[in-house]
């Protein structure tokens, strides 16, 4: 283990310029103009593994591709998955960026550009950790697979089906995943659960076309009326959300797991801060945490319709729309919220008038059981990793392939994250802390050591 911290403290200067040249591709997948460099940044993935000595492929899917590489070579031992993406959200507002978001820079112990903590920084966390044992101990202490994909900004759309034809490929004890944060600065965290999501958009249609609103005002129904009568009737003066049935399936944390948010150093003041906000909202008389990370939602996150341009226009218009995301908890189904929402829009709705509620798929909530030698190993390499002893706690964000290694293929995984609660992921001037870039690739490493051992 010396040899291998060695190599990771003298590697310091390579990793990160290594990590600066991954992150000056603009890999954003939800932009079709952007779909070649994706597939650049899997390339350059791709061969950097291969040049560590892993087996690496690139591996291709109806839409941007992945790779996947593998150094199996310690039979009797565990297999570690390590999983992360390669992708990254779009940059916009650019004038918001103080550098530019693909020429990363270090500033004040950070380094910031689009990627370093959401997720090329973090994943890298555990490609090096796997580079330091190869070159610090000449060979690796597990089996170790790593799964980096190119489609998690846009949901994971061909990886569950990647997954399926691929198991044996991907089989492995535990699957390894540093995309979440920890919960401060010096407070390494295991992550214990993870929201879902449900999108759906309502369209309302009140007729066939704008009409002059002196000719017709007064006498036909405005669509954008109608809207935003279904919209605010979606929540409950209170700040719940209103639609029947949606908390029906929540299972509300324990006791315990409530207890132990209570006691985690957490300022509402600083929350508020960070998010630039006057006061909180959503449900009333509900720890903060417990909002975010067991508690749904139902946001409205764009609305539209009508006359737009610059002057006044005296229409009634026919058409407005409103798009609305959902954040479920474990307990709750996708398909089966989005019905809830369908019947209760459809109850809203005027009876003449045409309101179309389109529902997208969904991404299920997940939860790590934490009574597993997997967690238990984990809590001792974050520990020696970062000199502290890890917190629990859940996240509010989603990943949406976790819940298919928990759920369909039974495999545990670790959600370690490295990253803080103010690195601005999906923002201008994301950041990722280079301690806490170097304190993951150590923790990876012990637990990899660790993992290695205990057979
Ligand atoms: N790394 C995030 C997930 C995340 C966000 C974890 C915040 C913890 C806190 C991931 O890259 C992400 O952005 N996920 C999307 C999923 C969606 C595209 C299906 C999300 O949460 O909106
Ligand atoms: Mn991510
Ligand atoms: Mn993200």
């Amino acid at each position: 283990m010396e040899k291998v911290l060695a190599a990771i403290e003298s590697g310091r200067e390579g990793f990160i310029s290594e990590l600066k040249d991954l992150l000056r591709i603009p890999s954003v997948s939800s932009d079709p103009a952007h779909a070649g460099d994706v597939r650049v940044a899997a390339e350059w993935v791709r061969k950097h593994l291969a040049d560590m000595g892993l087996e690496a492929e690139i591996h291709e899917t109806p839409g941007h591709p992945l790779v996947f590489a593998q150094k199996c070579d310690a039979p009797g031992k565990p297999t570690i998955l390590f999983y992360g993406h390669f992708d990254v959200q779009p940059v916009e507002p650019l004038d918001e960026w103080t550098s530019p978001p693909f020429e990363p820079v270090e500033r004040d112990g950070n380094i910031v550009g689009r990627g370093t903590a959401d997720d090329k920084g973090q994943a890298f966390t555990h490609v090096k950790a796997v580079e330091a044992w190869l070159k610090g101990a000449g060979c690796l202490p597990v089996n170790v697979k790593i799964l980096l994909e190119g489609e998690e900004e846009i949901g994971s759309p061909n990886l569950p089906a990647w997954l399926a034809e691929h198991r044996d490929l991907a089989a492995a004890d535990v699957v390894v995943i540093s995309d979440t944060s920890q919960f401060g600065p010096g407070l390494p965290s295991v992550c214990t659960g993870l929201r879902g999501i449900a999108a759906f958009e309502i369209h309302v249609e009140t007729s066939s076309t704008d009409l002059h609103s002196g000719s017709f005002g007064g006498a036909v129904p405005n669509a954008i009326d109608v809207l935003t009568r279904i919209v605010s009737g979606l929540h409950t003066p209170d700040g719940g959300v209103a639609v029947a049935g949606f908390y029906d399936d929540v299972k509300a944390p324990s006791d315990e797991e409530m207890a132990s948010w209570k006691a985690l150093p957490f300022s509402e003041k600083q929350f508020l801060q960070s998010a630039g906000a006057q006061t909180l909202g959503g449900e009333p008389d509900r720890h903060t945490l417990e909002r975010i990370w067991a508690r749904p939602t139902l946001e409205i996150v764009g609305i539209g319709g009508g006359f737009q341009g610059p002057g006044h226009k005296g229409i009634v218009p026919a058409k407005a729309w409103a798009k609305c995301s959902m954040r479920l908890v474990p307990g709750m189904v996708p398909a089966k919220v989005i019905e809830a929402v369908k019947r209760h829009i459809e109850a809203a709705s005027p009876a003449s008038v045409k309101v179309k509620v389109e529902g997208g798929h969904g991404t299920p909530p997940v939860s790590i059981p934490t009574d597993s030698r997997w967690v238990a190993a984990s809590v001792a390499a974050l520990e020696k990793g970062f000199g502290a002893k890890p917190v629990f706690i859940r996240e509010g964000g989603s990943i949406s392939i976790v819940t298919r290694f928990v759920e369909d293929y039974g495999m545990p995984c670790l959600l370690l994250g490295f990253g803080l609660p103010d690195d601005h992921i999906h923002g201008p001037n994301e950041k990722f802390s280079l301690s806490d870039f170097m304190a993951g690739i150590r923790t990876s490493a012990y637990l990899m050591g660790e993992l290695g051992r205990e057979v």
